[in-house]
């Protein structure tokens, strides 16, 4: 028999927590009554596409639960007992005038917990773990910050007591203004810049700037974690454009009015492709046509491996249509929550307004230590060394990876702090692999796992792996894809007998 079962692969919950959650709700709802059995594990597992295990640790806590009884050789049938309860009181529910006094007062969303995205590793006490966009602990410079902080914090004065501009401390403004020109080809005033605690706190700042204007939200596909919920929370219409290797596909932009579109150009994330002058050109029309806007996350540009950057979309934008999001997080570190948001000219004072409602403004500690940092080029030199490490350690991947499988397909090699394996034929599914590698205590990461969001539909939802180096030392890197290696070799000798014979390897 076949159960009305599926997983969500952006729902970040574990596998076997939904199969719980699904088939505890078919039976309150009466779907499976009293006395029907489950299906087996070993067809459920293959109905689903999830391991065996899973469906027993689902079925277990059933169990444990009350909802199911496990006859012994026979199989796990829906019990009579404790959920009947549960059943009646779904078929006859209180009246609504007694559910609206339970709630008297209570917003109904307010307690709707809402979707958040991945930012540090999912798995705890792994012995190499490639998470993504996790910058070198080793590489921050710690002499250099401390002496910065020291000496702002003697002269601080009443800086640290009162409120500052909420726009953020011009001093940094002015920094990264100068920053962005040679940079990303951005001219720019400090006016226009607004210091936000971290792309997200962006991120918010241009919803709630535009959440009178926008009909609907235009996302890569896949997509960062961050921004997709941030606006499918808001109950926002989400229109998915699919990403292939020249970034977002613009043939593909709807047509539609006062739509906010969300791009990474720089460093698709998580497939890494830069997207081309011409679909570049091609979006910025299609904003213009539409009465549009477009938010550009340049997260990882700072480091480039090949080629010269190109022109930040900002950059190219006459019209004053694209809101650029920068971060501090990869370059330097999450820990500081330090970015800022490149605003056009006509939204400057209601982001000024946006972000005193938002926060009264970002710590300034922080700001006052990192215009300094800028200013005196420490932030270029610190820029230019870990470039050279983040280069080395993407080619020791890059190297490892072909050494123990071959000829292998990367994407996004050319950029960020992370790469993208495509898998080749015959592999099992990127998100069996991260099952294998997180059980020998390896982090590799389907996409779906690493901070983004992919629909079943495209190409790429479960044939690639993300991989993020710049926190692995080249030693590691080879000790820890050496392993992966190793435990997919085992696992092709030996495979499970409900595995439907899938090979391994090429
Ligand atoms: C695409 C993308 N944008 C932005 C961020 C950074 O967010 P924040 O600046 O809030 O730390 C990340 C972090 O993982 C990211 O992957």
């Amino acid at each position: 028999m076949q159960i009305a079962v599926r997983i969500d692969h952006c729902d970040e919950r574990p596998l076997q927590f939904q199969l719980f959650d699904q088939i505890r709700s078919m039976i309150l709802r009466g779907l499976l009554r009293s006395g029907e059995p489950l299906p087996a594990s070993r067809i459920l597992s293959q109905q689903v596409g999830v391991s065996r295990n899973t469906v027993i640790l689902a079925y277990e806590r059933l169990l444990l639960e009350g909802y199911v009884e496990s006859r012994p050789s026979v199989g796990t049938f829906v019990s009579a007992g404790v959920p009947e309860a549960s059943i009646f009181a779904l078929k006859n529910p209180p009246p609504q005038a007694e559910i609206a006094d339970a709630h008297e007062g209570r917003e109904a969303n307010a307690v709707r917990v809402p979707r958040s995205q991945q930012v540090v590793t999912p798995v705890k006490g792994l012995a190499y773990d490639f998470w993504v966009g996790r910058p070198s602990a080793d590489s921050f410079p710690v002499r250099e910050w401390r002496r910065l902080v020291d000496t702002k914090l003697r002269y601080a004065g009443a800086r640290l007591t009162e409120y500052q501009d909420p726009q953020g401390l011009f001093e940094l403004r002015r920094a990264i203004a100068e920053h962005v020109g040679p940079a990303r080809g951005i001219t720019v005033s400090p006016d226009e810049v607004v210091i936000v605690t971290g792309s997200q706190d962006g991120l918010n700042l241009v919803s709630s700037l535009l959440s009178f204007h926008t009909t609907a939200f235009v996302h890569e596909d896949p997509c960062y974690q961050g921004a997709l919920y941030l606006f499918d929370n808001r109950a926002i219409r989400m229109i998915p454009v699919p990403v292939d290797e020249a970034g977002i596909n613009t043939n593909e932009l709807p047509s539609i009015d006062r739509a906010l579109s969300y791009v990474t150009p720089s460093h698709q994330y998580p497939l890494g492709a830069t997207l081309t002058l011409e679909r570049r050109i091609r979006l910025l029309n299609w904003a213009n046509e539409t009465d549009s806007y477009i938010i550009e996350d340049d997260y990882d540009s700072d480091f480039r491996y090949e080629g010269a950057p190109l022109t930040a979309l900002r950059g190219l934008d006459t019209k004053g249509r694209v809101f650029y999001l920068g971060t501090f997080s990869k370059c330097l570190g999450a820990g500081l929550r330090l970015g800022f948001v490149i605003i056009p000219p006509e939204f400057v004072a209601a982001a000024r307004s946006w972000k005193t409602l938002m926060s009264n403004g970002s710590p300034w500690l922080e700001q006052a230590s990192m215009a300094e940092f800028m200013e005196t080029g420490a932030f270029n030199r610190h820029l230019r060394r870990i470039r050279q490490i983040y280069r080395s350690r993407r080619d020791a991947l890059i190297r490892e990876l072909a050494v123990h499988f071959g000829d292998v397909t990367i994407l996004g090699s050319g950029g960020g702090m992370h790469i993208a394996w495509q898998l080749p034929p015959g592999f099992p599914p990127a998100r069996t692999i991260e099952e294998l590698g997180a059980s020998i205590g390896v982090g590799a990461y389907s996409i779906n796992s690493g901070g983004a969001c992919i629909r079943p539909e495209h190409p790429r939802s479960d044939d690639t792996l993300v991989l993020g180096f710049a926190n692995m030392s080249e030693d590691r890197i080879a000790a820890a894809i050496a392993n992966l290696s190793r435990a997919l070799d085992r696992a092709r000798s030996h495979p499970q007998r409900n595995d439907p014979g899938r090979k391994v390897g090429p």
